[in-house]
């Protein structure tokens, strides 16, 4: 069976009241319309059409990469208008599968049931029980419970609007059959548009059974008209993620409170994640990584063991087995820690290796550096890497000792097993094994008065 896939996404969105094309507007840091594409993407022999208009230049560009076939509905005159559009794409042996751009949260299992239910003789509609369904078009059955039409709420009489099925307007049927009925569309209706809607009534009048699936979960057909659909989507997206997490062995202390806008390349168990923890890109978190409150991790790769505290923001970087960050540790990108490595509360490193077992505790800068084994960097430490036009290196070696409130001057090396003496700024390389120190020489004046407060 070969799928094509028609996504529509040409409507206009006002009520976002945005710039932005409503398409474009993102749940997890991902356009909607990327949400649709890759669960759809994911279905076997398929291919994409996507239907674009208002602001649709925007949208092609932002989602160029995407593997399908974009196609511009010039006005908007109604969503079977929209498919009409991509038709001549279909071949009469195709299933026609017809996604809304706006419906984020549809699961690939929900559209392979419909899929099932597709056949010559079948269409194969995805409805949805509603406490509340104003706006939906309505499921119009007859007594024997079969679906003969749909009713959009503003063509719906007094007895229609009390039906509570509604309609998801996601439908699968035959190709050949979908342009028969498109053709034979009007617009003589309340909103003067070309219904999608109205071909559930020429299949039936065709002998076609309609086979509907029912969403169980009402989020997973809900498109997003305004900014608080969009809120609520994001909410019910990261609570999937959340019991994602949970099921693979994760830890979280408030499932309400984490934010997963990205994708885990690697995952491992026992992971401990406090309040407030935000993830961004890809991760990759090995087992037994334990990570505070208020952390965002963001396209990291953490080994097993790593303890990272409260406000700490790790960038691009890599982190060793049983190393300790934080609290509020900053890693900028291209940072590399090996294992047991400690980076204490205000340490901001950036494109610097630190080597095993180094400890920078308190309030240091340490960047375009490269740190051997077993250094010691004290609190305030600079690494001075830029004459403010270009970058300069420092090296570390093994076993160095760099007493606190010190500027390494780059481009500079420090030996192996050196000292360098607190508040030194050191401009030139530092020898192994001798302690080099740059200091004003300390005086005590001993007939030195404090000033007495003056009578006026
Ligand atoms: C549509 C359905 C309604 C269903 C509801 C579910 C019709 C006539 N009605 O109504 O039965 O309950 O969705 O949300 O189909 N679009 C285009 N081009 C157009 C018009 C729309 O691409 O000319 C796209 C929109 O971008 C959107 C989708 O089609 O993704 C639905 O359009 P919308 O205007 O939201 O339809 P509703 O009136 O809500
Ligand atoms: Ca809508």
């Amino acid at each position: 069976m070969t799928i094509k896939t028609i996504i529509l996404a040409a409507g206009q969105g006002t009520r976002m009241r945005s710039s932005l094309p409503k398409v474009l507007h993102e749940i997890a840091d991902k356009p909607l319309l990327q949400h649709v594409y890759e669960t759809s993407a994911g279905l076997a022999e398929n291919s994409i059409f996507i239907v674009y208009g208002h602001g649709g230049e925007t949208v092609r560009e932002k989602l160029n990469h995407l593997h399908a076939v974009w196609i511009e509905q010039k006005q908007q005159l109604g969503t079977g208008h929209a498919v009409q559009q991509a038709i001549h794409h279909v071949e009469d042996d195709d299933t026609v599968l017809i996604l809304y751009g706006d419906v984020p949260l549809l699961k690939a299992d929900t559209l392979n049931a419909l899929l099932k239910n597709v056949s010559e003789t079948s269409l194969a509609l995805l409805t949805v029980e509603l406490d509340d369904p104003t706006g939906y078009g309505r499921i119009v059955r007859d007594h024997n419970h079969a679906v003969c039409k749909i009713v959009e709420q503003k063509d719906a009489n007094a007895t229609e609007l009390q039906i509570r099925e509604g309609n998801t307007g996601i439908l699968a049927c035959n190709g050949r059959r979908l342009k028969d009925w498109l053709s034979g569309l009007g617009n003589k209706n309340a909103q003067n548009e070309y219904y999608l809607t109205d071909i559930i009534e020429m299949a039936v009048a065709d002998g076609l059974l309609v086979k509907t699936t029912m969403a169980t979960d009402p989020d997973e057909v809900l498109g997003v008209n305004n900014r608080n659909q969009l809120a609520h989507l994001e909410r019910a997206y990261q609570q999937r993620q959340a019991e994602k997490l949970m099921t693979h062995g994760v830890t979280l202390r408030d499932p309400a409170r984490l934010d997963v806008r990205g994708e885990f390349a690697e995952l491992g168990q026992d992971i401990d994640l406090d309040i407030n923890v935000i993830f961004e890109g890809i991760n990759r978190i090995g087992s037994h990584v334990r990570i505070g409150a208020n952390c965002i991790i963001k396209n990291a790769t953490i080994a097993d063991h790593v303890v990272i505290l409260a406000n700490s923001i790790i960038e691009d970087s890599q982190i060793g087995a049983h190393t300790r960050i934080g609290p509020f540790a900053r890693l900028r990108p291209q940072t590399e820690l090996a294992e047991h490595v400690h980076i204490g509360n205000f340490v901001e490193i950036k494109k610097a290796s630190v080597a095993a077992g180094s400890k920078i505790n308190h309030l240091s800068y340490v960047g375009d550096s490269e740190v051997g084994r077993n250094v010691n960097i004290g609190a305030g430490t600079i690494t001075c890497n830029y004459d403010g036009v270009n970058k300069f290196k420092t090296v570390i070696g093994d076993g160095a000792f760099i007493g606190s409130d010190s500027q390494l001057v780059a481009p500079v090396t420090i030996g192996k097993n050196a000292t360098i003496g607190a508040g030194s700024t050191i401009t030139r390389d530092a020898p192994e094994n001798q302690l080099t120190l740059s200091r004003v020489k300390q005086v005590s004046i001993a007939t030195w008065q404090r000033p007495k407060k003056q009578e006026k």
